[in-house]
């Protein structure tokens, strides 16, 4: 297995690229279940979770092909045709699924289209419990019935769905994405209270219109999905991956650096943003996406809570902690998303982080550098939080179990080595 080695304590500086969304790529390619015609996705990014998914679809009988790179070129994304002109089977198996959670969201496509499947339960995960109840409640309130048998979730509408008013007493992205896809074959109109609006929430929403649904109140918190008899195909552009921005972002500021993020937009997560600004870093967005500068004077602690979209996302709140270690005073971080996304906090300690946790709370006192150390990680967001305290620690960082970095950060080692980290990966040695 490959580790990543880091010699921090080097200030990032220059440009990086920034990917197509992985959130925003997999509910996107599942939507291609919906239609018998091609839809092709551009600037998706070259990630493990996409080709788990692709496989898994594949199995479903939908034909993928690699159309090559978007039209800016470079490493700025791949375009996708996905033809799911017959479904072969409506069953997505264990071992496929248990690779992914997002799985799950083949669900709300197949019932929608073909009136079954059969989708084996998502088990644990590092970060919490992350049941699916809301996805199948609100399946059934489609008129679905569902039976949880040998471990998989066995779903049929055999007249097909029928649209009703659902208010999720939670809000869920994955619950909301699987929802709206189902509904816009549903008979009649189906509204979502309390849905999520997460930016990648809102770019499966345009792609599902430019594929013939009729879809209001995107954005908002409150979808009304009209369903149509049947959708077509369509050439969507996927949104760009704020959660990598923001680990790149946060990745200048914590190593007193100077980066212009590409290919992005500030408006996709502005509560990052101004966290960003409180700590003491300047974020300016320029005509290509955001400039992140820490020239001059310490970070500063600050407060962060997690909150589902517009507030600070709980994908980004690993690496904000990373960032508030050497922070001149205390932060307090708030986890309200997943009950168990402090993985990463015995691993920064072993850096040299002085943090407390307190249930859902952590409470982060600045020290004035951390030390390299061999650490390990157990989901994709803790370790690259590892990376980030890498690149500002004196001395060597060994991260190991790389695989989760692979899932959800294209290039990693490549992007930041070109704005002059000291980073590699290495071949595993045996002991
Ligand atoms: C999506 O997961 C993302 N994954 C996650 O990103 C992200 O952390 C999360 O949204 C929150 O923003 C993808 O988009 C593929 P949820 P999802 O349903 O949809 C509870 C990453 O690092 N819940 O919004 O699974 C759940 O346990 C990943 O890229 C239920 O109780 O998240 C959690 O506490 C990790 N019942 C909360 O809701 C349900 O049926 C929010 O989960 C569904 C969810």
């Amino acid at each position: 297995m490959d580790k990543i080695r880091i010699r921090g304590a080097k200030p990032l500086r220059g440009t990086i690229v920034i990917g197509g969304a992985k959130n925003a790529a997999l509910p996107l390619m599942t939507a291609s279940l919906l239609t018998e015609d091609t839809l092709t996705l551009a600037n998706l990014p070259h990630l493990a979770d996409i080709t788990t998914l692709a496989n898994l679809l594949v199995q479903h009988g939908v034909e993928i092909r690699m159309d090559g790179h978007s039209p800016n070129g470079g490493h700025a994304g791949r375009v996708l045709s996905l033809t799911a002109a017959k479904i072969a089977s409506t069953t997505a198996p264990y071992d496929l699924v248990r690779k992914m959670r997002a799985s799950v969201l083949v669900l709300g496509p197949l019932v929608a289209r073909q009136g079954k499947a059969k989708v084996s339960l998502p088990g644990g995960c590092a970060i919490g419990a992350r049941p699916v109840d809301l996805h199948l409640k609100a399946l059934q309130q489609l008129g679905a019935r569902i039976e949880l048998k040998e471990g998989y979730i066995d779903a049929e509408a055999p007249n097909g769905l029928t649209g009703a008013e659902i208010v999720f007493p939670q809000v869920s992205v994955g619950a909301t994405e699987n929802i709206m896809m189902a509904a816009t074959l549903a008979k009649g109109e189906t509204v979502l209270a309390n849905a999520a609006r997460e930016p990648e929430v809102t770019d499966l929403a345009h792609c599902l219109q430019a594929m013939g649904a009729k879809i209001d109140g995107i954005g908002t918190d409150t979808l009304r999905i009209t369903g149509v008899k049947a959708l077509h195909g369509a050439r969507h552009e996927i949104v760009a991956d704020r959660i990598e921005t923001g680990t790149y972002a946060m990745a200048a500021a914590i190593t007193g650096g100077d980066v212009e993020l590409v290919g992005t937009r500030a408006d996709l997560m502005n509560a990052a943003l101004d966290v960003l600004r409180q700590a003491g870093a300047t974020v300016t967005p320029t005509e290509k996406g955001i400039r992140v500068q820490r020239l001059e004077g310490p970070l500063r602690g600050t407060d962060v809570m997690t909150e589902p979209f517009p507030g600070f996302p709980t994908d980004l709140q690993a690496q904000i902690m990373a960032l508030l270690t050497t922070a001149d005073g205390a932060s307090m971080i708030t986890e309200t998303i997943f009950e168990n996304r402090f993985m990463h906090v015995p691993e920064l300690r072993r850096m040299g982080a002085n943090i407390n946790l307190h249930g859902s709370s952590a409470m982060v006192r600045g020290v004035p550098r951390l030390t390299g150390a061999p650490v390990m990680a157990t989901d994709l967001r803790a370790s690259v939080s590892l990376v980030l305290a890498g690149l500002a620690a004196e001395g060597e960082t060994l991260v190991s179990r790389v695989y989760h970095l692979d899932r959800g950060y294209e290039r990693l080692e490549e992007k930041l080595a070109a704005c002059g980290a000291d980073i590699e990966r290495v071949k595993e040695t045996a002991g």
